[in-house]
């Protein structure tokens, strides 16, 4: 079931730009639609856009006449007021499932392909002081002079993984550092002890040369308040798949915490489920109406979000699929019933939700999936999307 998947860049729309002074850009940004997004390619990160070809992408799009919105309060509720078990506040059954989620998707590898062709470049065009807002589209700055390459004093790299878990992703991106970086200092937030013991085995076992780590078991919020005097700066800060785990009401703060703790020509890498995944889709519809969990947030939230904190970032959708087979089949198994709970974030959410909404989740489900060709296997989309957002490295005065 598992493969190389591969990546394509969307980057994300600029409706407008207006230059209101010699260096800076004020940018109207233009939401990505879900039935159709301008597709355009980088050929390097430093040089920006090659093309924007306005390409309307409807590889696994939703229907578009309507019929997928969700059903109104009432459908799904049955107008029972009922408290759900939030998955979150389970970490066992949590680890379970996302276990479970991670057997049956291509999500990791999508992830770890996006690490592989893009990310290195943009570690290379940042090693270069390349990476400044020519990487993110803002014309205006693309002809700025910026310092020349790295003094003897900043040979460490230092890298944030907040909700690193068991390490994969910090690993990946330590193998395309490494070979530019002397020392690679990696901070990692994570609040699971056991998380936290398989990362510093996956390290161990990976005979990295130049890394080092401080391990801070805590949620990011611990992190943020424990760290919120101190003025220490990081080249890379990572959340990948972990923004689920902060509440929206909190969202823009921590965007904001660990954008000001970014070095300048640091970068900030937000992996987060895409709008077009049906977990998105289905969390959305069922999510709002239970009692006692969170408001829904969608990559959407994010990036409104985010426009507060800064005005520019990158956007790009790296396509995933889960195979949903097992929760599709009328009879119920225990990976089927993990599943289920890793897509509604509801422990043994089959038994615990009201008929009407697992009624009507699994109507959804079907409808969002499609057989494998010659088999009775069933798909169903979980792209992710990823944000990057760099920090200018000099000041827009400096850069005449
Ligand atoms: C879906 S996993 C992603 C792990 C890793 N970033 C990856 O992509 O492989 C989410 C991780 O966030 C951690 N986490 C949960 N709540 C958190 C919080 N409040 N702050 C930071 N991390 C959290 C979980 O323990 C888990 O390891």
């Amino acid at each position: 079931m598992r493969g190389t998947v591969p990546v394509s860049l969307y980057l994300f729309v600029f409706a407008s730009c207006t230059q209101h002074d010699k260096n800076t850009c004020a940018v109207a940004y233009g939401y990505l639609q879900d039935d159709c997004i301008v597709r355009g390619s980088a050929n390097s990160v430093g040089e920006g856009i090659a093309s924007s070809l306005g390409v309307c992408s409807r590889d696994r799009q939703p229907p578009e006449d309507g019929t997928n919105t969700g059903p109104h309060v009432g459908d799904v509720t049955g107008g029972e007021e009922q408290q759900y078990p939030w998955l979150y506040d389970d970490a066992t059954r949590y680890m379970e499932c996302l276990d479970e989620f991670q057997r049956f998707s291509d999500e990791w590898e999508g992830v770890e392909g996006w690490i592989k062709e893009h990310l290195v470049e943009l570690i290379e065009a940042q090693d270069q002081r390349a990476f400044h807002d020519a990487a993110l589209v803002t014309p205006a700055t693309i002809d700025c002079v910026l310092p020349g390459p790295l003094q003897e004093d900043d040979q460490v790299y230092w890298m944030l993984g907040v909700g690193s878990g068991s390490g994969e992703v910090d690993l990946a991106i330590l193998r395309a550092l490494l070979p530019h970086h002397l020392r690679v200092s990696t901070t990692v937030i994570e609040p699971d002890p056991s998380q936290i013991g398989l990362y510093r085995e996956l390290m161990a076992d990976s005979e990295l040369s130049g890394a080092t780590f401080e391990f801070h078991q805590q949620t990011s919020s611990e992190f943020m308040m424990e760290n919120s005097g101190n003025n220490k700066t990081f080249d890379l800060i990572h959340m990948v798949h972990v923004l689920y785990h902060i509440e929206k009401r909190d969202l823009e703060e921590t965007l904001s915490h660990y954008y000001k703790s970014l070095s300048p020509g640091g970068m900030m890498i937000i992996a987060y489920e895409s709008d077009k995944s049906s977990l998105a889709r289905i969390r959305k519809v069922l999510q709002p109406f239970k009692r006692g969990t969170p408001p829904y947030m969608s990559i959407g939230d994010i990036e409104k979000a985010l426009l507060k904190v800064t005005p520019t970032f990158q956007r790009t959708n790296i396509p995933g699929t889960l195979e949903v087979t097992a929760c599709l089949t009328g009879d119920s198994s225990a990976s089927g019933e993990r599943l289920w709970d890793f897509i509604t974030r509801v422990v043994n959410f089959r038994a615990n939700a009201p008929k009407e909404s697992v009624r009507r989740a699994a109507e959804m489900l079907r409808e969002f999936s499609w057989q494998l060709d010659g088999s009775d296997r069933f798909l169903t989309n979980c792209d992710t999307a990823v944000l990057v957002v760099a920090k200018r490295d000099v000041p827009p005065t400096e850069c005449q």
